[in-house]
């Protein structure tokens, strides 16, 4: 698997990027779906939030957190008082990883593979160094895991705040805001999951307080 790399246009601003990542073949994932989903939000964004990789609305739609996940996480963002204004959207992967059942071939969601978000890493870092965020925000364990290392674990750390890059044992390839941080977070799709969804729910605004309040 070459990986992204060889797809990444040098010089180019983020619509330049998303552009070009239509046309990835940088792994296997493109095949069997609809589109590449890039990031989506203002390039002067100062958050920018990782998700894990598109699902099946995302890939219908090209565009990311648009489904039931990306409502549940607008709300949240808005209940933590954030502005969507403010926010640049994006994913670790960058094609939708399924798996068809049944008769009517439904799409399964199928978690990446640490290969494949590895070959994926040239698109977000090169959204990082375009957008040079102020604030993180790694929605799940894939993102986590990709910005923040393999060993790092939610149910361990979320909710803390990390300088960013400096304390975090990834090469210092993601390039940020001289004092930037990340914080991680429960993935949206699991707070839907969850057991008790209110008090899931309730764990990830206050995580995104975190965000807000560094900020402030
Ligand atoms: N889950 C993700 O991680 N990203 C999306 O874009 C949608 C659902
Ligand atoms: Fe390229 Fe990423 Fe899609 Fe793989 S998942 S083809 S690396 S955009």
């Amino acid at each position: 698997m070459a990986g992204a790399q060889q797809f990444v246009p040098a010089a180019a601003d983020i619509a330049g990027l998303r552009a070009a990542a239509a046309d990835c073949r940088g792994c296997d994932l493109f095949r069997d779906t609809t589109q590449t989903v890039f990031g989506r939000g203002d390039e002067s964004a100062r958050i920018v939030l990782v998700g894990e990789q598109p699902g099946d609305v995302e890939d219908r739609k090209g565009l990311p957190f648009v489904g039931p996940a990306g409502h549940l996480l607008r709300r949240a963002v808005d209940d933590a008082g954030l502005h969507p204004g403010e926010l640049y959207i994006t994913n670790a992967v960058k094609h939708f990883k399924h798996r068809a059942t049944g008769p009517g071939k439904r799409r399964i969601h199928q978690t990446p593979t640490r290969v494949e978000v590895q070959a994926c890493r040239p698109w977000l870092v090169a959204e990082f160094s375009r957008l040079r965020p102020a604030a993180v925000v790694a929605l799940g364990a894939t993102a986590a895991q990709a910005l923040l290392g393999p060993d790092f674990r939610i149910t361990r750390s979320r909710g803390k705040v990390f300088d960013w890059p400096a304390s975090a044992e990834v090469p210092a390839e993601f390039p940020a805001h001289d004092h930037a941080f990340v914080v991680a977070t429960a993935h949206p799709s699991a707070v839907l999951r969850a057991d008790n969804r209110e008090i899931a729910y309730a764990a990830l605004v206050d995580d995104l307080r975190v965000v807000k309040r560094e900020l402030d």
